[in-house]
């Protein structure tokens, strides 16, 4: 799947308040790359798949958390490209109740080997200790860092952008751990801005970024969390269920729903002059939609619409 990938439409948005504004804004479908290796994970893997293979590696390691886009996705492409892999994944507790877990089942039932390990071991992962234990269990191994981010990764979401992508002045994505950020910045042109929506909380990512690019055309927006790393709100749903109804977009909880309800909350609020033209990049992500029900149903909050 990694030798030749289909050409990914842009879709265009119709909406009375994008008229009002002046301002047009398109969607890069990345979501449409592969069902279940979608959006910025087949960008972050597709290098490090090949150098694995390079390196005549048979294991990939990694690490995420229950619901992790990542882990789901790694799972699929390894068994696409027969490497085995496993996944470390935060919080022992989850050692006897996984299968509950719709995106762990589905990264078991791709051939994934789960590693549990407590949110402290978690939080310390290069320690030795773990990576003893690791080694001794599972041999040698190619080890990718928790959400995929490496410069190989970097080199990979440095291509989401194409030629004719140029024409937009304004390239927007989410940002977690600010790889996928990063290869759109090196990519974009001078004359672009880009912008990136973080979906968590914190100061540090501006220097994780500038260690993948030496490019100044772009701006963390860091106002549109709702509260941290997968919080969600009930007008974060309603805006999700609304977008669908009006655009056909399906948008995930955790990452792309939060950048496309900033967006838009941006041009109600006339931060973007007119005949401004925004290219949004859908990363993915669909597959956490599941888990995030779950939870929404349990806290009797309205459910996503699939
Ligand atoms: C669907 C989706 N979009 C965006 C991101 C954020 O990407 P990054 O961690 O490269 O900032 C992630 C997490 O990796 C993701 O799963």
């Amino acid at each position: 799947m990694f030798d030749r990938l289909p050409s990914i439409p842009s879709q265009s948005i119709q909406l009375p308040l994008l008229v009002q504004k002046e301002v047009s804004v398109t969607v890069k479908r990345e979501d449409l790359i592969h069902p279940f290796v979608s959006g910025n994970k087949y960008r972050k893997l597709k290098y490090n798949l090949i150098k694995a293979r390079e390196e005549d590696q048979d294991k990939l390691l990694t690490y995420g958390g229950a619901y992790s886009n990542h882990i789901a996705a790694t799972a699929y492409a390894g068994k696409l490209a027969n490497i085995q892999t496993v996944g470390v994944i935060r919080g022992d507790e989850l050692a006897s109740v996984w299968r509950k877990n719709p995106s762990l089942r589905f990264a078991h039932q791709n051939g994934m080997q789960l590693e549990f390990v407590s949110r402290k071991t978690y939080r310390e992962k290069e320690h030795p200790a773990l990576q003893g234990y690791l080694k001794q269990k599972y041999g040698r191994f190619y080890e990718l860092p928790e959400g995929g981010t490496n410069p190989l990764a970097v080199q990979g979401c440095g291509e989401i952008l194409t030629q004719a992508d140029m024409e937009f002045n304004v390239v927007c994505s989410c940002v977690a751990t600010g790889g996928t950020l990063a290869g759109l910045i090196n990519s974009a042109a001078a004359h672009q801005q880009v912008l990136g929506f973080q979906v968590l909380k914190g100061n540090f990512l501006r220097s994780d970024i500038r260690n993948f690019t030496k490019n100044e055309n772009w701006r963390l927006i860091t106002s549109y969390h709702f509260g941290g790393y997968a919080k969600i709100s009930e007008s974060l749903v309603r805006f999700m269920n609304n977008f669908k109804d009006e655009t056909g977009i399906q948008l995930d909880p955790i990452y792309t729903a939060k950048l496309f309800f900033g967006l838009f909350d941006m041009i109600k609020n006339d931060r973007f002059p007119p005949r401004t033209s925004i290219l949004a990049v859908h990363t993915g992500g669909l597959q956490g939609i599941a888990g995030m029900n779950a939870v929404l149903k349990k806290k009797l909050l309205p459910m996503i619409k699939v």
